[in-house]
Parts: structure tokens; C-alpha cells; sequence
């Protein structure tokens, strides 16, 4: 498998959506236009609801994005597990109304296995329960085995986010990393069963049928549609044959320069923790603040404020002295300014 930079991984995907007739937009900001259901921008399709409802016309009907994320949801586990981050990039394309399952499944085993050759043994697929069209159209586009298309519930393939929006089942491909990294779980360790490390969701495509209401409501969408989402920290791990997403090219310098700061040396075992939290709140804190949020008491400044804290308090952990966090934005700055030319200015 030839190993990738993040910077080419980006561009590759959205160049090969390109090539499928989907228009290249850039991200949006973190923070939500006209939005009141969220605070922060959690998903690809989060600023592109309105074309999802019909609310607005989309600039074309096919679009891909690479968006800047952030979800606090889970922050107590990041830098515990390989995989959890406050800020992420979400790699999507998007159809309103345009393609449904057949094209979105063909093109993302299309750049898996055609673009970065991963290999298709490795490869397993799960299905909303009673999704039989996915089921027939994995089995008649991939070459994948029965056997490693799971059928799983409400909790794992039905994808919506929050309370309201567009929502329907979903199809995520995920990738076996080897029996070295399986847990222990008391059921064994396999897909659908264990949430650990070995099983890594590599990619979410959302099969968008309803938008729900507050009231719970599900109604259909004007015209079925897709949402896919794939981590770039997630997709740059395997493409660089690393165990962590904080081993990548877009996270390591950021622990080098926590090292730097810290006059400690890195471990990636658990005493790595505060390096990896640092890291991560490092990027968070500069994304938001690029955005336009600031430290606050309410909302998504107390979001901000939050992480700021924690970034700092792990610092102290380490016996770093006076303020250092801002040391970080312009690292942050230098690694992602080219795609993210905002960073600069
Ligand atoms: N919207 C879907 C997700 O965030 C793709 O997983």
C-alpha cells in the first residue's frame, strides 16, 4: 500500500468526485448560518441541510467537501483511544436528489479499492436490517462475501443528526486492522459486538429518505438523497499504516511540539495522554477561534472555554509553566494554512 501525505489524501478525494461531476466547495465555518438547532458544525452535511430539505437550491446537484468538525460528545475519551478527536475533517460527497444507493456505493468502493488499493479482504460492510437493496447492491457491485456484510440496528445504521433534520438508514464500511489490536471483550472481539480499535468505521453513507420534525415526525424528503462521511485523521491512519490517528503527519508535529514545550518525551501508551489531549484542544481552540468563537461563559464559547481548560490543565500535568497554548495556532497555522488559507489571514 504506497503511503500518502494528509494534504494529498484531501485533495485525492475531492479530485475524484470532481471527476464524477461533483462541484469542490470549501469548507464551511464551524459555526452555523441561520441554524438554531446546533452550535457547532458536527458533520459534513451540517451547512448543507437546507439542500437536503429544499429549502434552497444547491449550486449543483452533486457536491463534495472536505469540513471542519468538532464534537465534544465523546471528550472524555480523546487521547484515551486511537481514534477520538474534538476537531476533525469530514470528507463527503453529496447528491440532492441526484444519485441514491447504486452510485454512492460504486464510487466509495470505487476510491477505496480503485484510487488507494486497500485491500478488499480487509474490508467489511454494515446495513441497516432490513436494507435489502444495500445488501443486493453491495453483493452485486463489490465482490465482498456475505459474510462480511453485517446486519445492525437502529443504534449503528440509521443515521440522523441530533433531534431533527434529514435522517435515513445508513451503510458503513469499515476496515479490519488485525487480530493484534482485538480486545478482550467477554463475547470476542468482532464487529458489531466490541467497540475497540480493531474495527475502524472508515466511512458512513447515509441513504437520505425523511426529515424529521420536533415532534418526532419522520416525512420524506423531497427526492431520496446521500450524505457520506469519511474522517480524514481516520483514513490517513491506515493509508500511513499507523495505529492512531495522533501517529499521522496531521497530529504528530503537534505532539513533537507538545514535547518541545514540555521538555518530556512522548509515550504512546497511556502516559502519552496529556500530550495527545493537547494535540488535539490545540487544533480545536485554534480552528474555533479562527471562526470567530470566543472563551465564554454560554453556548458554543463555553464549548471553546472548555477545552481551552483541559488543554491547559494537561499542560500543568506535564509542568509546563505560564501560558503556552497560543504557541500552538501558529503550528496549527503552518501544517493546515494551504488548505485552510483563513489560518493565515
Ligand atoms: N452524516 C454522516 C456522519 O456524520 C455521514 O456520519
Amino acid at each position: 500500500m504506497k503511503k500518502y501525505g494528509v494534504n494529498d489524501l484531501r485533495r485525492m478525494y475531492l479530485e475524484f468526485f470532481e471527476s464524477k461531476g461533483h462541484l469542490a466547495m470549501k469548507s464551511f465555518s464551524l459555526v452555523p448560518h441561520n441554524d438554531n438547532s446546533l452550535l457547532l458544525i458536527n458533520a459534513g452535511m451540517a451547512p448543507l441541510k437546507p439542500y437536503f430539505t429544499g429549502q434552497e437550491i444547491p449550486p449543483r446537484r452533486r457536491v463534495t467537501t472536505c469540513q471542519k468538525c468538532i464534537r465534544t460528545g465523546d471528550i472524555e475519551n480523546v487521547g484515551k483511544t486511537a481514534r477520538h478527536l474534538t476537531f476533525f475533517e469530514m470528507l463527503g460527497n453529496f447528491s440532492f436528489g441526484d444519485y441514491f444507493k447504486e452510485d454512492a456505493i460504486k464510487n466509495a468502493w470505487g476510491f477505496l479499492t480503485e484510487e488507494l488499493k486497500l485491500p478488499k479482504e480487509q474490508l467489511y460492510i454494515t446495513i441497516y436490517n432490513d436494507d435489502d437493496e444495500a445488501h443486493d447492491l453491495w453483493r452485486k457491485i463489490t465482490d465482498m462475501p456475505e459474510e462480511r456484510i453485517l446486519r445492525l440496528g437502529e443504534k449503528d445504521n440509521f443515521w440522523q443528526m441530533g433531534e431533527t433534520g434529514p435522517c435515513g438508514p445508513c451503510s458503513e464500511i469499515h476496515i479490519d486492522r488485525g487480530a493484534e489490536h482485538a480486545c478482550n471483550h467477554p463475547d470476542g472481539c468482532a464487529l458489531g459486538v466490541c467497540d475497540c480499535d480493531r474495527w475502524l468505521e472508515i466511512w458512513n453513507l447515509v441513504f437520505m429518505q425523511y426529515n424529521r420534525d420536533e415532534n418526532g415526525v419522520m416525512t420524506p424528503l423531497p427526492r431520496p438523497s446521500i450524505d457520506t462521511g469519511m474522517g480524514l485523521e481516520r483514513i490517513t491512519s491506515v493509508m500511513q499504516n499507523v495505529n492512531s490517528n495522533y501517529d499521522t503527519d496531521l497530529i504528530y508535529p503537534l505532539i513533537e511540539k507538545v514535547e518541545e514545550i514540555s521538555g518530556k518525551q512522548y509515550d504512546k501508551g497511556a502516559d502519552g495522554f496529556p500530550f495527545r489531549v493537547i494535540a488535539d484542544h490545540a487544533r480545536s481552540c485554534t480552528f474555533l477561534i479562527c471562526d470567530g468563537v470566543l472563551p465564554s461563559n454560554e453556548g458554543r464559547g463555553y464549548v471553546l472555554r472548555r477545552i481551552l481548560r483541559r488543554a491547559v490543565r494537561l499542560g500543568k500535568s506535564l509542568g509546563i509553566e505560564g501560558p503556552f497554548l497560543y504557541q500552538f495556532s501558529a503550528k496549527v497555522a503552518d501544517m493546515m494554512g494551504e488548505d485552510y488559507p483563513e489560518l493565515l489571514d
